[in-house]
């Protein structure tokens, strides 16, 4: 029987250098999609999921995270006296159990798969589960929780996959999957940032993981790979020929880079129309942008 995900890893010491000047002062991670930072979407996804410890690895800079989740008194008694109870229920939505974060800095930039490697205490002999809060995935069924459930019938590593177009692949993990039908996909090879020539296909790994205890012993070797950088691709990879080996979930939901500029703005206008209390003005706004922009050209 697979053990139960119950525990998650961030990494979240990325400097953001793409969102300049904003990064800056805040943490990229703060960065809102409507009202929400994105930390809060990787969070409640992570919840959803089953998860019950959070660990957060950060670097100098990023203490307004840490803040972010800790309880604000003043604002919520303020709210109280107020009567404005459905704002007081998203505060509280925000809230976390006393102990379940932990925070772990990364004292140097040397890539994923040492951010990752940097929680290796917390996570001990556990499987866990890691998001990237960079990817947003809208989904009826959030991304991770359809994944702990395909876990379950398959074990060992499991990566978010989705196709990307064939010049991007340098861009991303690629995999190398068996033909077969199914959401699971037997993987039999994982390169980092190939050039679209190298690629094995243009199957992406998009940044959700669930990883077993033995990725955390293959990256003690702190092998370097692509970019020069300790690449968590590479220690997951090691797991292809583990018992369980390892498996590429192709999710259904729509997924949003927002480390990219344009990745963030389009979550915005998606996750924008989707709040039913902007749908109607914000969405007519859109069109007689796209219709002055038409007529403009
Ligand atoms: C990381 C991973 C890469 C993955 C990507 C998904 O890359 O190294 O394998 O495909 O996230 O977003 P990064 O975007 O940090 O360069």
């Amino acid at each position: 029987m697979t053990k139960r995900v119950t525990k998650a890893v961030f990494p979240v010491a990325g400097l953001g250098t793409r969102f300049l000047p904003a990064t800056k002062s805040v943490p990229k991670e703060i960065m809102t999609l409507v009202d929400k930072p994105l930390i809060q979407y990787a969070i409640d996804e992570a919840r959803a999921a089953g998860i019950e410890e959070f660990i957060f690895v950060t670097a100098r800079g990023k203490s307004a995270l840490e803040d972010y989740f800790d309880h604000a008194p003043e604002l919520e008694s303020r709210l109280e006296e107020d009567g404005k109870h459905k704002l007081l229920e998203t505060l509280k939505s925000t809230y976390m159990p006393s102990g379940a974060i932990a925070y772990i800095r990364q004292h140097q930039a040397l890539g994923l798969g040492h951010a990752v490697w940097c929680a290796r205490h917390l996570i001990g002999d556990e499987p866990f589960a890691v998001i990237l809060p960079d990817d947003v995935i809208a989904a009826e069924k959030p991304c991770l929780q359809q994944m702990v459930e395909a876990h379950r019938e398959t074990g060992g590593c499991m990566v978010a996959a989705m196709e990307v177009p064939n010049e991007r692949t340098k861009s991303y993990g690629v995999l190398d999957v068996e033909p077969g039908h199914g959401d699971a996909m037997k993987v039999r090879g994982m390169v980092e940032k190939p050039e679209p020539a190298d690629a094995p296909s243009n199957l992406a790994v998009i940044g959700r993981y669930i990883l077993s205890p033995e990725v955390m012993r293959h990256l003690d070797s702190g092998e370097k790979g692509a970019g020069g950088e300790i690449q968590l691709t590479d220690a997951i990879a090691k797991e292809i020929a583990g018992p369980r080996g390892v498996h590429g979930y192709r999710f259904s939901g729509e997924r949003y880079d927002c480390g990219s500029k344009a990745g963030f703005l389009q979550a915005t206008v998606a996750f924008g129309l989707a709040r039913e209390e902007l749908r109607d003005e914000f969405g007519q706004y859109l069109q007689e942008m796209v219709a002055v922009r038409n007529a403009a050209q």
